[in-house]
């Protein structure tokens, strides 16, 4: 949800900064713009679409020789996308520059009071009031005035700002909105996310809400609200920009499909001693998972589809009762939740308002919180009382598909811990699922060998309007992943169904020729799904069938296309039957010539409501 960038240092700006952009495009690509500081005045240069068409911008209009600049690219909250609503926006005086990423929920109001004052303002957006602001706290301390500015400001921000008077500084902010400040040698980078910064470094700072910094070359101070200088704590990026980069693939999700078995086997293998899994040390203590009256799982999205996953895990080896819900339903509904509770949230970014809010939520409710995170240091990591981190390295494609195996796969260890804690499974049980569960990687190999018939599954249903994803227990779970995996890629209408509520209407919706997905991967269920297949087959729909029920995978009969899945503990088959679904909606949308890494309205870490 946009992404900002900042260099302060002695080498041009300019490329490092759309270098920066160009990594953090995955956040927002419906506008792309930057700020420069030439020769004492503020050259901005700002376009409409991607990053690519801001750097034909800047080669139309450069050199620029600034070093020292701000950047943005935008996914569009308040305003539609075009040039003039493009960040960086510029204070009335013209003397200020300002990026923003987050949502100014007050804009309204700060407008009407700035037009009074005489300010004129020129966008539709909410950021901009931010920019007149500034300048009109700003009497030569740019730390003082960022200070004041959001003071005014209610809503979500990081902050980006460089003024004509102060050659080779920037000052920054944050409000629930990430930000972190690379520490190069004589050289400093302000970045949403770590691979923006790993041009110049790899060691960073996280800004802490209302922290403000003021960056200089290769130096930096830290204040916090009440203007007290703050020791910061140096992080180091542990990984390569390699892993953030296509490295050979046409996009980043193959790839990050393909590097499943490793995110997977990485999740797991750190946490397993003597065959068990422990996770005392992240703070999921067996006293906090013994005591749970109820675990509360919230999260958006793919992670949501993880946790409903994991609900039935939970419920099944820890006997648990489990409630799984949207973070946007849970912060604004009234959860039944209160200290003898754990709430466990999930998100890859870590940075997901409304996954945020709803753990903020609970932790006032006095519940223990555990966060299943892939982003090191985020929002979310930092604030819950135990961290599960995702060992999937950085996801690019916008589409989730390696860090949802991955929450998965520390789902399934956090499922065994917790039947360890409260005696529902003994230690020799234990070990047999996490014997299993360390098969995942292996097996996952293997069902990457269905690509080519994913591909050729793909090109003869790539032209239907919509298509129906059912399956039952586990198998249900797995099929709303797979149906938002297709319909957000490839934007065919998609609906995923529990199979034994088809003939409680949606069958109404099924006619010769559509295209129904099956999923049968629990053998105690598959004679039900079969059931459900056979009533869309007489109605004249195609079916595909992804099973590993040995009866099922020799007798193809009931279906039109079977894909088949290894044998696996029913819990645990969602980690494999996803992926030939991910394989559908990634071949489906290249056959259409859609922007498989940049699915259109979409960006990744969705810092705003
Ligand atoms: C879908 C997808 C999204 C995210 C959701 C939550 O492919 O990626 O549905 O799962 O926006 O994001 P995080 O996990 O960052 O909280």
């Amino acid at each position: 949800m946009c992404g900002i960038v900042g260099f302060a240092g002695s080498r041009s700006a300019a490329p490092l900064l759309l270098q920066g952009l160009y990594r953090l495009e995955y956040r927002g690509y419906d506008s792309a713009g930057m700020a420069l500081l030439e020769q004492g005045s503020l050259r901005v240069i700002k376009t409409r679409g991607r990053i690519a068409n801001l750097e034909e911008k800047l080669e139309a209009e450069g050199p620029f020789s600034a070093c020292c600049g701000i950047g943005h690219t935008r996914w569009a909250t308040h305003g539609e996308p075009s040039d003039i609503n493009a960040h960086p926006h510029i204070s009335d005086n013209g003397r200020v520059a300002l990026v923003h990423n987050g949502i100014i929920e007050n804009y309204l109001e700060l407008r009407e009071m700035l037009q009074k004052a005489g300010f004129t303002i020129r966008t539709q957006t909410d950021s901009e009031v931010v920019a007149h602001l500034f300048q009109m706290y700003y009497q030569g301390d740019a730390v003082a005035a960022l200070g004041e500015t959001v003071k005014r400001l209610r809503g979500s921000y990081a902050l980006g700002v460089i003024t004509a008077d102060a050659p080779g500084q920037l000052v920054c902010t944050r409000r629930d909105n990430p930000l972190i400040i690379g520490l190069g040698q004589g050289e400093t980078m302000i970045a949403s996310d770590i691979p923006a910064i790993l041009a110049v470094t790899r060691e960073y700072i996280v800004l802490s809400d209302y922290q403000v910094a003021k960056i200089t070359a290769g130096k930096i101070e830290i204040v916090d609200q009440w203007g007290a200088p703050v020791a910061p704590k140096i992080e180091r990026v542990t990984w390569d920009i390699s892993a953030a980069e296509k490295g050979g693939y046409e996009h980043f999700m193959m790839k990050e499909i393909c590097e499943q078995p490793k995110a997977v086997q990485d999740t797991i293998t750190p946490r397993l001693k003597n065959g068990l899994p422990q996770l005392a040390e992240e703070g999921l203590t067996d006293d906090m998972l013994r005591k749970a009256r109820t675990i509360h799982i919230t999260a958006c999205g793919s992670a949501l589809h993880a946790g409903l996953v994991g609900k039935q895990l939970l419920e099944r080896l820890a006997r648990v009762p489990v409630s799984a819900q949207v973070a946007s339903e849970f912060r604004y509904g009234e959860p039944i939740i209160g200290p003898e509770d754990l709430c466990v949230v999930i998100s890859q970014s870590g940075e997901t308002a409304d996954t945020l809010a709803a753990l903020r939520l609970a932790k006032k409710k006095g519940a223990q919180t555990v966060a299943v995170v892939n982003v090191v240091s985020s929002s979310i990591a930092r604030e819950a009382d135990g961290v599960l981190y995702t060992w999937a390295g950085p996801e690019i494609s916008v589409a989730t598909t390696k860090a949802y195996s991955a929450q998965l796969a520390a789902l399934y260890l956090m499922a065994i811990r917790t039947g360890l804690a409260r005696g529902t499974l003994g230690e020799e049980e234990a070990r047999q699922w996490c014997k299993q569960v360390g098969e995942l990687p292996r097996l996952l190999e293997q069902m990457l060998e269905c690509r080519e018939q994913m591909q050729h599954l793909a090109s003869l249903y790539a032209n239907r309007q919509s298509m129906f994803f059912i399956g039952r227990g586990t198998d249900y779970s797995a099929c709303q992943e797979a149906s938002l995996k297709l319909k957000e890629l490839s934007y065919i209408h998609s609906e995923a169904y529990a199979a034994g509520e088809l003939k409680h209407g949606p069958i109404s919706l099924i006619e010769p020729g559509t295209l129904v997905i099956a999923l049968a991967c629990d053998p105690t269920l598959t004679g039900k799904t079969l059931s459900n297949v056979k009533s869309v087959k007489a109605r004249g729909a195609s079916v595909i069938l992804v099973t590993n029920d040995p009866a099922l995978r020799e007798n193809p009969e009931f279906c039109d296309h079977l894909v088949r899945a290894p044998i696996c503990p029913p819990l645990l088959s969602p980690s494999l039957s996803i992926l030939p679904m991910q394989l559908l909606g990634y071949y489906t949308a290249v056959m259409r010539g859609c922007d498989v890494d940049k699915p259109r309205n979409l960006a990744k870490s969705v810092t705003v409501e």
